[in-house]
C-alpha cells in the first residue's frame, strides 16, 4: 500500500535537514544522512549544504541580495518542514548554525514551519534546550514527537553504520513519521511498516 492509496490528495513532503556541524565526519550529518535513507516514499529530505558559505549575519546586509542567503531562504521557503541536528559547543549551539538562523529571523520563510530537533548526544542537553528556545522565538513550530536524542557519541558511525543499529534506525523512522504527521496529519493513516 502506498501513500497515494491511503491519502488521495497525496503529495511529496519536502523536508530541509540542517546539520549544525561542518566536520567532514560529523555524527549529526551522518544522522541526517541516515534519516534520508530511511525516509518513506512520500518524504523527500534534502541536506542543506551551505552552512559554511553564509556570511556573518549583519542586519545592515539584510536588504542586500546575497546569493548564499537567498539560497538558504529559498530552501527554507520551499520546504514543508525542517530537521535540525546540532552538536553542542561549550554548552551552546555552534556559531555557524546560530548565524544561519539569524539570517532567517526577519523573514517569513521560517515562521510556522514544523521543526524536528535531532540530537546525536545525550550530553548535549544545553544545545537542545537552546534550540527549542531559539526556534520557538523565531515562530517555528516544534513537533515534540519528532524530536529525538540518540547516542552516537564515541561510536564513530557513518550513515551506513547508523542504519545497522536497529534501535537508532527505529527512532529515526518514528521521528520522520512524526514530523510528516506534524506537517500533514493525514499521513497518520499510513500503515507503519
Ligand atoms: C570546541 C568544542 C566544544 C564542545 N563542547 C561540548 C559541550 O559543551 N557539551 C558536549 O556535550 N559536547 C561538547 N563537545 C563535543 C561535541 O558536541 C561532540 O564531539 C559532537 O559529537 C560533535 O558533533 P559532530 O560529530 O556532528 O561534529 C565539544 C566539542 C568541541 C570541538
Amino acid at each position: 500500500m502506498t501513500f497515494a492509496d491511503v491519502v488521495p490528495t497525496a503529495r511529496i513532503l519536502r523536508i530541509l535537514a540542517i546539520s549544525g556541524s561542518l566536520r567532514q565526519v560529523s555524527s549529526n550529518t551522518a544522522l541526517l544522512q541516515a534519516a534520508i535513507a530511511l525516509s518513506p516514499e512520500f518524504v523527500e529530505i534534502n541536506l542543506y549544504g551551505g552552512l559554511g558559505d553564509l556570511p556573518h549575519f549583519n542586519p545592515d546586509l539584510e536588504p542586500v541580495e546575497l546569493p548564499s542567503v537567498a539560497d538558504l531562504r529559498a530552501q527554507v521557503k520551499g520546504s514543508d518542514g525542517i530537521i535540525i541536528s546540532s552538536p553542542e559547543y561549550a554548552h551552546g549551539i555552534p556559531g555557524v548554525l546560530k548565524n544561519a538562523l539569524d539570517w532567517l529571523v526577519s523573514g517569513e520563510e521560517f515562521m510556522g514551519k514544523p521543526v524536528a530537533l535531532f540530537n546525536a548526544s545525550p550530553r548535549a542537553a544545553h544545545a537542545q534546550a537552546s534550540l527549542i528556545e531559539i526556534v520557538t522565538t523565531m515562530a517555528g513550530r516544534i513537533v515534540p514527537e519528532a524530536c529525538i536524542t540518540v547516542s552516537l557519541l564515541g561510536k564513530n558511525l557513518d550513515a551506513a553504520g547508523i542504519l545497522t543499529e536497529p534501535e537508532i534506525s527505529g527512532e529515526l523512522s518514528a521521528a520522520i513519521m512524526a514530523l510528516a504527521t506534524g506537517i500533514e496529519p493525514s499521513t497518520a493513516a499510513i500503515p507503519r511498516l
